[in-house]
């Protein structure tokens, strides 16, 4: 594979965000050249420091502008982007200059779940709400509409025995740690493989 550097997003803790990085850390081919994140407070800040991977804190208007989002992809030489809990629009500029080089993992089998405001615990609460007895996890491109990319793989979990939005929530990141990180190195030994 040819050499690619990556850019992760995320506006929360950073559990998908530390999977990766330790994923990649010695890769042969894939680096992480930027971790861009919208909260001062994550802890994903101090792992970066301990590893040297280089980060940027930005507010939520820097990271809405997409002049702002291209000028720190530029400037590292980012290839692929990686959303992992980014809370902001992803500006379409940003979708034109990285066509099906852009990916989310959504904490719901898509369509279900998904679009504008359905994130985070909120998506297991409405997962709970409606009875549902499999949830799971959609990893897809980034188009111009939330949650509407193609889909690039989709786990799925039993939740019968989950009464409350911290159990689903547990089974859900544990799919996605298992899953985000092998399925972005597969996707990209196929792009530049
Ligand atoms: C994950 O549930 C992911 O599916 C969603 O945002 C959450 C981020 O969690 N897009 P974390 O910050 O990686 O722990």
């Amino acid at each position: 594979m040819q050499s690619v550097k990556l850019a992760i997003f995320l506006s929360g803790a950073g559990s998908n965000a530390r999977q990766i990085i330790t994923h990649f850390e010695n890769h042969h081919s894939v680096s992480i050249g930027l971790v861009l994140v919208t909260r001062e407070n994550s802890p994903v800040i101090e792992f970066c420091r301990d590893r040297n991977v280089r980060f940027i804190i930005c507010s939520n208007k820097e990271a809405d502008s997409p002049q702002f989002l291209l000028n720190a992809c530029f400037k590292f030489n980012i290839d692929f982007i990686i959303l992992a809990g980014f809370l902001r629009k992803i500006p379409i500029d940003l979708v034109r200059q990285y066509p099906q080089k852009i990916i989310n993992i959504h904490p719901s089998l898509l369509p279900k779940f998904g679009g504008p405001g359905m994130y985070g615990r909120r998506v297991h609460q409405a997962v709970l709400e409606a009875n549902e007895k499999i949830t799971g996890i959609t990893i897809h491109f980034v188009n111009e509409a939330y949650d509407k990319g193609e889909i690039i793989e989709q786990h799925s979990c039993e939740i019968s025995s989950c009464d409350n939005v911290d159990a689903i929530e547990e089974k859900v990141k544990g799919l996605e740690h298992s899953y985000y990180a092998p399925v972005i190195e597969k996707l990209l030994n196929v792009v530049y493989g």
